[in-house]
C-alpha cells in the first residue's frame, strides 16, 4: 500500500537522526518502511510514559516522543525504530494484527480478549487487581443468578463458571462502580488500583480475582523474522527490571 506521509525536520532532527511523522505530503511506500523499521506501540497515557521511560533507559530512546504533544508516531531512523500512542485496550490489537511488531499492553487485556500474539515479559508497572466488589452489605448466598457488571465479561464469566455460579452478565463500558448502587447489579468485576474508587462509591473488594500488569507482547510472525531485534529489546527492559 503507497501512503502519503510528510517527514518533517528540523535541524536539530537531523543532526540526531530523528524525526516526527504526519500523514500528509511526500509519498512513501509504507508497507517497506514496516519491514525495516521496528513498530512499537505504546499505552497512551501515564503508564506509557513510564513505559516508554524503560525504552529509553534500555537504550531504545526517541527523543522526538518528549518534544511533540500531539503527534502520535515518532521515529529514531538511525536505531530502526518507530513508536505509537495507541488507547491502552487497542495495543494488542496492532500487535495481534502486525501493525506493530511489539507493544506494551495489560494482563486484563490479554486474558479478556485472547490476543494471538507471543507475552514476552511482564514489566512490573501498572500493577492492580481484577476484584469482585459489591455493597458493604451485600452477601451473596447463592439463592438467585448473581448480576454482575463488567467490562470484562470473558474474565467474569470464566471467574464464575470455574465456581460454579449461575450469573447474568451486565456489559458496561466504564464507571461500572454505579452499577450496584443504582441497583443494575448485585456486583461488578473490575479493576481495583489504589482502592479509592470503591470506598468513595461505599463499595468494597469481595473477592481478588487475578493480579494485574502490563506485559510486553509481540507479533508472532514479526517475531519470526526479527527476533533478533525483539529479544534484544526485551532483555533491554528485563534489565530494567533489576533497577
Ligand atoms: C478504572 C477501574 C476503576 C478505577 C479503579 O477505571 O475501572 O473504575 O480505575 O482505580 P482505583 O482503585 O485507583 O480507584 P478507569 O479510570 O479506567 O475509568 P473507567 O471508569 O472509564 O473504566
Amino acid at each position: 500500500m503507497i501512503c502519503a506521509a510528510r517527514v518533517h525536520r528540523n535541524e536539530k532532527g537531523k543532526e540526531r537522526g530523528w524525526r516526527d511523522v504526519s500523514f500528509a505530503g511526500e509519498k512513501r511506500n509504507q508497507e517497506g518502511d514496516r519491514r525495516a523499521m521496528l513498530n512499537i506501540a505504546l499505552p497512551k497515557g501515564r503508564l506509557g510514559e513510564r513505559v516508554y521511560a524503560m525504552f529509553e533507559a534500555a537504550g531504545y530512546e526517541c527523543p522526538a516522543i518528549k518534544e511533540n504533544s500531539r503527534k502520535l508516531i515518532f521515529e529514531n531512523e538511525v536505531k530502526g525504530l518507530r513508536y505509537f500512542w495507541v488507547k491502552p485496550s487497542d495495543v494488542s490489537i496492532y500487535v495481534e494484527r502486525g501493525a506493530a511488531d511489539m507493544g506494551v499492553a495489560g494482563k486484563d487485556i490479554l486474558l479478556e480478549y485472547e490476543p494471538d500474539v507471543y507475552e514476552l515479559l511482564d514489566l512490573g508497572l501498572g500493577k492492580c487487581r481484577m476484584a469482585v466488589a459489591g455493597p458493604k452489605d451485600f452477601y451473596d448466598d447463592g439463592s438467585r443468578t448473581l448480576r454482575v457488571a463488567t467490562k470484562f465479561t470473558n474474565i467474569a464469566s470464566g471467574y464464575y463458571g470455574g465456581i460454579g455460579r449461575d450469573i447474568d452478565v451486565i456489559k458496561l463500558n466504564g464507571s461500572i462502580e454505579i452499577a450496584p448502587i443504582l441497583g443494575l447489579s448485585d456486583v461488578i468485576v473490575d479493576i481495583v488500583e489504589t482502592g479509592s474508587t470503591l470506598k468513595e462509591n461505599n463499595l468494597e473488594v469481595k473477592t481478588e480475582i487475578l493480579p494485574i500488569s502490563a506485559r510486553l507482547i509481540a507479533n508472532k510472525a514479526a517475531f519470526k523474522f526479527k527476533t533478533g531485534r525483539i529479544e534484544s529489546i526485551a532483555e533491554g527492559l528485563r534489565r530494567q527490571l533489576a533497577f
